[in-house]
């Protein structure tokens, strides 16, 4: 097969180009990297090849695919942004995607988009301004235009482009949220004109673009929006009524905090407002805007944060090179309660034959059924296949006896918190594993290395802190102590990334990481409430500043006894600082266990759904009845900075092993507002002299809980950050 980019004398590296009688197959595969993205260069190795399309009259249609197996295209290219200097610089970026994908869908001859793999951003504004797509029919070929989730907007014509390909409610839902859309969703939504086998995808894609070139398939299908959403969508009054519920529901839910959701909205109703042209200079101009947005930065940050974290096992220096994760294909699990139970799930989703075990026959079954649910869950919303449903529940046993246990490489165990019940499981399981195999504890509050003690060989002993509910947290923090082994850590974050999960990995110590921050967090609440602050104002206050939960809120979803014990234990390790507070000692003492118990500082209906704040509970303060304002800035002050202050202490004492870890695990396990980026990231923005004088000035008020990190003082006499300034940020 001639390849037409040598035959038209262009020398090109990304794309190549393979004549099928009369039909382009352009193949997209860019040297060197896992992933193909768009970027100037791109953009002009394209253009070339537009050139001489225009001009070579044996080609009839063209087909754009990929060379990579696992992605399509993964849009433009996200390194690039760091380079912006200006809004200005964004926009002309912007505009030159424009140009690209204009000559794309109006050039000489049309073009297929053969999708197999992720498809997104740019990718997919590409595949829109192709004549016909055809998706391949696997699990990893996903749609999205993922922008807001960095903060951006689509900028290669997706806000002008999806609207009239799936109608406007279907686009809003698409580009207001960043998710994926799975090939059969986006064949029935009309993103994509057909689903074929992968295997088949290109020569499908060669035979649609020849029929496309002759004549005989239509350029474009009429968009699949239904009637309802046709009849609200086709004239201007309906979509208004469709952007002002949009707008109201992004106000709602993003507090105003992400200025990338209204601007979307903009750019897309641009487009229904006046000649196409306008729609694009609107989207060029905003994605310009929204490019140097302070949100933009940090959400950009949490994607190299994130992507760095995927390669990282965990273990640096010399044991890295031996330390090699070992692929788990069986595991036991000790304990059939909630977590138990979400564990067993989601390992027997990833094909993990899962050993369930419990003293008793009865939470044996009880706990066989929440795994049940979870995955019935997932096969009421299609995610799996009855057969998959089946498949996967067969893979957790019963059992109230070791047996199956002897070949498990991995066990987690996730009893009752009480040091000496884990001692005693750990014992009797540990009799029957086989050498070597790695023993998890999911706990979170005991120390790893007490637990370790009953263990025949501490080095294989790891914890593994699984959060609630299993299924649905993203985060797991691996805790290692200092003789857990290498390859303990890296097997262990291997398994923990095969269930899907954003692994961190921390170094043993009271509240390990993620409670150790939540602790003066919440106990500074638990302050509040005890000066006589009201409930409603705590929570609003954290709502506004991002949480997706409000700290008196989560107190009682976490249960209030749970949080008792934990805030005794942080008590315990920091002394004074950590001092519980009176009202929580006080509501607990009253029996008040929070949601669980339908009863805590809100009310709760029999089927255990949250009312308003339960006024009696004021009675339980040090204040009464009697109540005191105080302002969402300060609450938001004591508890941020509270928070702050911990992580960065957690850097001081080496329980983290970087920065990184920190912004991940608050983000992922905590809910801190993503858009701030994190708690060590919210110390370089404020920058460490400042954050160390807004410490002082809290801690003349509050003696003892507010004394800024030794690490910060330091950094702010060097002038240090936790991140380079400029260039990638990790
Ligand atoms: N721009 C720049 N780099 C990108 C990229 C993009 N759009 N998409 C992926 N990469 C890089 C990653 O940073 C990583 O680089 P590294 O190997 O130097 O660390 C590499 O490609 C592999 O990505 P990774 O995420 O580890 O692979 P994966 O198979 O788990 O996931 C994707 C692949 C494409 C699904 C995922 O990377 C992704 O979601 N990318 C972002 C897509 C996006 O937001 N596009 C819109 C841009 S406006």
């Amino acid at each position: 097969m001639p390849d037409a980019a040598r035959l038209w004398g262009e020398a090109m590296s990304a794309l190549s180009v393979a004549m099928h009688d009369g039909v382009a197959v352009v193949t997209f595969d860019l040297p060197g990297e896992p992933v193909n993205k768009f970027s100037p260069a791109v953009i002009a190795e394209f253009t070339a090849v537009f050139e001489q399309l225009e001009h070579d009259r044996s080609v009839v249609a063209a087909v754009l695919i990929s060379g990579k197996s696992d992605t399509f295209i993964a849009g433009a290219d996200i390194d690039q942004f760091l380079e912006f200097t200006s809004s200005a610089d964004a926009t002309r970026a912007s505009a030159a995607g424009h140009a690209m994908m204009q000559r794309l869908e109006q050039g000489r001859v049309p073009w297929v988009a053969a999708i197999n793999g992720a498809c997104l951003g740019g990718g997919l504004e590409a595949s829109l301004a192709c004549a016909y797509r055809i998706a391949g029919d696997s699990p990893r070929t996903v749609l999205a235009l993922p922008e807001v989730q960095l903060g951006l907007i689509p900028g290669a014509g997706g806000t002008q482009r999806l609207p009239r390909t799936v109608g406007l409610q279907v686009a809003l839902d698409m580009i207001l949220t960043g998710k994926n859309v799975r090939a059969r969703k986006a064949l029935q939504t009309g993103l994509v004109d057909e689903m074929v086998h992968p295997n088949i995808l290109r020569d499908v894609a060669i035979a649609r673009a020849r029929e496309l070139g002759s004549g005989t398939l239509a350029r474009r299908r009429a968009r699949k929006g239904g009637i309802k959403g046709a009849l609200l969508e086709n004239n201007p009054v309906g979509r208004a009524v469709v952007f002002r519920q949009a707008r109201a529901m992004t106000l709602k839910k993003s507090r105003g905090h992400y200025p990338a959701l209204l601007a979307a909205l903009d750019a897309v109703a641009a487009g229904y407002r006046g000649p196409a042209a306008d729609g694009f200079a609107a989207e060029a101009r905003l994605f310009g805007e929204m490019a140097f947005t302070a949100v933009s930065k940090q959400l950009i940050f949490l994607f190299y944060a994130t992507t760095s974290l995927k390669k990282d096992l965990g273990v640096r220096g010399d044991a890295a090179a031996t330390a090699k994760p070992v692929a788990v294909r069986k595991i036991g699990v000790l304990g059939t309660g909630f977590m138990g139970a979400g564990i067993a799930a989601i390992s027997a989703m990833q094909g993990v034959a899962v050993r369930f075990k419990d003293t008793k026959h009865a939470p044996v079954a009880k706990g066989l059924l929440a795994v049940r649910d979870v995955l019935k869950d997932r096969l009421a919303k299609k995610q799996i296949t009855r057969q998959q449903f089946e498949d996967q529940l067969s893979l957790v046993s019963g059992t109230v006896d070791y047996t199956g246990f002897s070949n498990v490489p991995l066990l987690i165990e996730a009893v009752f918190e009480d040091l000496a019940v884990k001692h005693a499981v750990l014992r009797e399981a540990e009799a029957v594993l086989p050498p070597g195999a790695i023993v998890a504890t999911n706990t979170s509050t005991i120390p790893i290395h007490r637990i370790a003690e009953a263990s025949r060989d501490a080095s294989r002993v790891v914890g593994m802190h699984f959060f609630s509910p299993v299924h649905k947290m993203p985060l797991l923090e691996v805790i290692v102590t200092p003789r857990t082994a290498p390859d303990v850590v890296a097997t262990t974050v291997a398994f923990g990334r095969a269930l899907g999960k954003t692994v961190i990995v921390v170094n043993d110590a009271p509240g390990f990481y993620v409670n150790r921050i939540l602790a003066p967090y919440l106990n500074e609440a638990g302050k509040l409430l005890d000066e006589g602050a009201r409930i409603e104002a705590i929570d609003t206050a954290m709502l506004d500043y991002g949480f997706p939960v409000g700290p008196v809120t989560l107190l009682d979803e976490v249960g209030l006894d749970v949080a008792g014990k934990s805030g005794a234990i942080m008590a315990a390790a920091f002394g004074d600082r950590l001092q519980p507070s009176t009202t929580l000692s006080r509501v607990l003492a009253a029996g008040r266990l929070g949601r669980k118990g339908k009863q805590g500082f809100y009310r709760y209906d029999e089927k255990g759904k949250k009312g308003g704040v339960d006024e009696t509970v004021y009675a339980m303060t040090p204040t009464g009845s009697s109540r005191i304002e105080v302002s969402a800035a300060d609450i938001q002050e004591r508890l941020a900075l509270a928070m702050v202050n911990e992580a960065v202490r957690c850097v001081e004492e080496g329980i983290l092993r970087a920065p990184r870890d920190g912004d991940i695990g608050a983000v992922f396990g905590i809910g801190f507002p993503p858009f701030r980026g994190g708690p060590l990231r919210v110390a370089d923005t404020i920058g460490a002299a400042a954050l160390v004088t807004r410490l002082e000035a809290l801690n003349a008020r509050f003696p003892g809980r507010f004394e800024p990190a030794k690490l910060l003082r330091e950094m702010a006499g060097s002038g240090a950050t936790f991140y380079p300034r400029t260039g990638k940020p990790v």
